[in-house]
């Protein structure tokens, strides 16, 4: 860390002497006419260099601000795969006027990756199956007779990998009076795309740390990766489920493959009769359509530069919202309130976020490691800043544990309900790839008691269950008190029967 902040000093330095140097030497050569002729050309230059990135789509899809960009009216309904990206918010997300953020925890998803192994394999099987039956490929379909698939599975892409950095940068940014004096403590569910996430994430924060001058010198040390917790079979997991045994194996596990299927045979068969008609010999199934919409955002986030797929253009805006809420039936119904079970599996980290919040060891008798959570290497109170990586499915369930997104109707299987009717909740709202929820304590002015905010990839929660005001804020003890159903244990003796 020294020898880093030494190298970017000094760098500095260098610069600045250089330019005064040449200041002071600077023969009486140039005149006023040559000037402006050099900055007219440098003028045309950028301006030709701007245009030809922008002819070529090479202005950057995906930013630290705002995330992915790229033609939103498909890309943000692309459910769980659509790469994070700035939710509108109704109440305004900057910090109130007259407040200071005293505490910021982020519960982060990994970036995006490859698919997983079984489906990569399935996929890969629809497209050998079409380009076997179809002897011809007519107009936009045209690519497809010499199409390839090389996608490969689980892990991070390159693009996924620098959504990570680009949400160290975020983090760092928005929590600058903090992360200038603060290290954050970070612990990663220990499957490796995870655990890469949050390497990456801390290079992020160390970049935009690195570029603020008015960081601390005297900062106590560069984060760090400082927990895994293991996702073995078994093992006690606040940031990965597994060991409630009826959701796992049990009739709550059904629940959302059930939904979700319910809403294909909706809004998928339509798709299918085009497919099969414009293609013959095709033959295609359900699956295979919904296989082939996937190949979308999953082409997409293979390019280092997220650039979208072909195949995202055979299916209308219309289908893409569809898709979408198959993504929302499939969480809602698997992970969140839609599942008797599914708020359980959230509430040892919400037990966990309380004890942070407050300062006091973790009160929890579910799916908390004792050991670990009872040792302040592990586990350390008191600290500002924390961050933790994990999965979309978990990140859901602890959403649902916390009560957000509770005033929300269960989502009907066979009528779409956009996010914005459905109080904001939509798989890719919630939990797109690289997603995120901050925790802030607040000081306000005028207010003795700290306050509590929750954003959810920037749309910050009016969180009503705590009669939240109208920039979203409860008192510390109101939210705490709001977590009844967490702090009395969330129905895990309901795990085992
Ligand atoms: C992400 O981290 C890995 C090491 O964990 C590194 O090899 C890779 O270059 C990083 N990605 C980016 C985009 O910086
Ligand atoms: C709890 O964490 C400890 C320390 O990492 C580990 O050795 C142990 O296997 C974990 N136990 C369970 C049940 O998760
Ligand atoms: C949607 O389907 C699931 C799974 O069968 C079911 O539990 C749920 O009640 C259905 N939702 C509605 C609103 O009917
Ligand atoms: C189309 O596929 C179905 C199974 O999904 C099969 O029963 C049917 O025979 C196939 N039709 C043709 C024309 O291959
Ligand atoms: C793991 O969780 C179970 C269920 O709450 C508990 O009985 C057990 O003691 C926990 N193990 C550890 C190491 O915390």
């Amino acid at each position: 860390m020294e020898m880093l902040r030494r190298r970017f000093h000094g760098g500095h330095q260098h610069e600045y002497a250089l330019l005064g140097g040449n200041e002071k030497a600077r023969p009486r050569l140039w005149t006023r006419k040559h000037s402006i002729l050099v900055l007219l050309l440098i003028a045309l230059a950028t301006l030709f260099f701007v245009s030809l990135s922008i002819r070529s789509g090479e202005q950057p899809c995906d930013t630290p601000e705002a995330g992915y960009q790229c033609r939103p009216e498909i890309s943000h309904f692309w459910g769980q795969y659509s790469p994070y990206f700035s939710v509108a918010s109704d109440i305004p997300a900057h910090t109130p006027e007259g407040c200071h953020i005293t505490f910021a925890q982020v519960l982060a998803r990994h970036g995006a990756r490859d698919p997983t192994l079984g489906k990569s394999l399935l996929y890969g099987a629809t497209i050998e199956r079409l380009k076997a039956n179809v002897k011809h490929f007519p107009g936009r379909y045209a690519f497809l007779a010499d199409y390839e698939y090389t996608l490969g599975a689980d892990q991070l892409s390159i693009f996924g990998q620098r959504q990570l950095v680009s949400a160290g940068v975020n983090f760092y940014e928005r929590y600058k009076p903090l992360s200038r004096d603060f290290v954050p403590f970070l612990r990663a569910s220990g499957q490796k795309r995870v655990i890469d996430s949050a390497w990456n994430w801390t290079q992020g924060f160390r970049e935009a740390m690195l570029a603020d001058e008015h960081t601390n010198p005297h900062h106590p040390s560069l984060p760090a990766v400082d927990v895994v917790v293991s996702e073995e079979e078994g093992m006690n997991n606040t940031l990965h489920h597994d060991i409630c045994t009826e959701f796992e194996t049990g009739k709550f596990g059904a629940i959302g493959s059930t939904a979700k299927f319910k809403w294909v045979e909706v809004f998928a068969e339509p798709i299918r009769a085009r497919f099969n008609a414009d293609l013959i010999g095709a033959n295609l199934t359900l699956t295979e359509v919904i296989y082939l919409m996937e190949l979308c955002p999953f082409e997409t986030v293979a390019s280092p530069t997220g650039k979208i797929s072909r195949i995202c253009d055979l299916f209308t805006t219309e289908e893409w919202r569809q898709y979408n809420y198959y993504g929302s039936l499939d969480k809602w119904y698997g992970y969140g309130h839609g599942n008797p079970l599914g708020p359980t599996q959230g509430v040892g980290f919400v037990n966990e976020l309380i004890a942070r919040m407050t300062d006091e060891a973790v009160t929890d008798t579910t799916s908390t490691n004792r050991t670990l959570d009872s040792d302040p290497q592990t586990f350390p109170l008191g600290r500002r800043l924390y961050a933790d990586f994990s999965h979309d499915n978990d990140m859901t369930a602890i959403m649902a544990a916390l009560g957000l997104y509770g005033e929300t109707s269960h989502l009907p299987n066979r009528t779409l309900v956009g996010a914005p009717e459905a109080g904001g909740f939509s798989a890719a709202w919630t939990v797109p790839f690289a997603g995120r929820v901050y925790f802030e304590k607040l000081q306000c002015a005028g207010h003795d008691e700290e306050l509590v905010r929750v954003l959810v990839n920037d749309r910050v929660q009016p969180l009503l269950q705590c009669e939240g005001d109208a920039l979203g804020r409860c008192t510390l003890s109101a939210f705490v008190d709001s977590l009844q159903f967490a702090r009395s244990g969330g129905h895990w003796a309901a795990c085992f029967k």
